[in-house]
């Protein structure tokens, strides 16, 4: 009996022994990573032109910006051509010998593949070796399922789901000739990090899609010399957080847009699945100590809570005064 009591003893620090060990590593690895990153030359290891979609605002935006300082040329994709110039004003005033071509396409509607034709013509005669599909929307406010109007749930799968699909297809041609390239979809934490995004179930379930294809594509094209990754934030201080969260200013654990593109551009070419601000992947370690049904329970209770706030201000703005 004292015998098996000590086997048991021996056996129970053992594997508490390559627990800790487990973890010890892969805090250290994390450290040396979030600190040590090792730069890729993009353009030597990729080629000399990006395509970054949903590029005005936001994190489209600070990645165009930090692209050009990794010495790329770029082609912006986005809806409004007024801001697209604007941004391609900035940049060519920030860094004077990058070369940038716009190309006005909705998305969401219209007609997306005469849009996407002429995203391929301003891509023709050019090697672009790094796709960001970072163009994503989401519901204008928190919402059940039911209640998420048929035109706005469309448009969240055609941006999100068809607009990753397409250009991801239009890039890959040219990438799998050269056998080079970087593709980076923006996930999202609703998605990956949580269990469940209740109140922005068709957004989360987008995302899901993002995740998936992205890893799929990884496994299937590494071999080419393409890497595809999903990137998984959690909340950066842009219009879209600002209009669903209420989030107006950044914070220790909502970065501004470009301290996140900062860090998202040092990831491209190395793990499938990632999230690259230091402090998101703190919120994304905590959250796996937390069981499944308290994490869902807390989302709900923020899903209705918005809902509510956003019903209150429906009610107020409809009183006559
Ligand atoms: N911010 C976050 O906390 C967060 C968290 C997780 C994941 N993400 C993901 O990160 C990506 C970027 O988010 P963000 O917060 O930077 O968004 P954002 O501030 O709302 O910016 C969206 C960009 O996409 C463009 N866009 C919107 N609808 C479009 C359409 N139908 N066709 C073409 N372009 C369109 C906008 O261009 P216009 O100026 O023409 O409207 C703008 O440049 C999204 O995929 C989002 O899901 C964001």
């Amino acid at each position: 009996m004292e015998w098996e009591c000590k086997v048991a003893v021996t056996t129970i620090s053992f594997i508490g022994f390559i627990v800790t060990l487990k973890l010890l590593i892969t805090f250290a690895t994390w450290i040396l990573h979030t600190t040590f990153r090792s730069h890729n030359n993009l353009p030597r290891a990729y080629g000399s032109w990006a395509l970054v979609t949903g590029a005005t605002e936001g994190i489209g935006k600070a990645f165009s910006h930090q692209l050009a300082r990794r010495g790329l040329n770029l082609v912006l994709v986005s809806r409004t051509l007024s801001k697209l110039q604007t941004v391609a004003c900035e940049i060519r005033a920030e860094h004077p010998g990058t070369l940038v071509k716009v190309v006005e396409l909705d998305f969401g509607g219209g007609d997306v593949a005469e849009g996407l034709r002429r995203v391929e013509e301003a891509c023709e005669g050019v090697e672009v070796g790094v796709l960001i599909n970072n163009v994503g929307v989401t519901y204008p406010k928190a919402m059940y399922f039911d209640e998420v109007e048929e035109k706005v749930w469309r448009k969240i799968v055609r941006v999100n789901v068809e607009g990753t699909t397409r250009v991801t297809r239009m890039v890959l041609g040219g990438m799998l000739r050269r056998r080079k390239g970087a593709i980076v979809n923006l996930g999202s934490g609703a998605a990956v990090v949580v269990p469940s995004h209740p109140l922005f179930s068709i957004y989360a379930a987008t995302k899901a899609y993002v995740d998936q294809l992205s890893r799929s594509l990884y496994v299937e094209y590494a071999q080419y010399g393409i890497h595809v990754q999903c990137q998984v934030p959690l909340y950066v201080a842009t219009n879209m957080v600002s209009r669903v969260a209420s989030i107006e200013r950044d914070s220790l654990f909502v970065p501004t847009a470009e301290a996140y593109a900062r860090a998202a551009i040092s990831e491209i070419g190395h793990k499938p699945r990632c999230t690259p601000y230091w402090a998101h992947s703190i919120q994304w370690c905590l959250a796996n100590f937390i069981p499944d049904p308290l994490l869902d329970a807390w989302r709900l209770s923020i899903g209705m809570r918005r809902r509510n706030q956003n019903m209150r201000e429906l009610i107020k703005d409809n009183v006559p005064h």
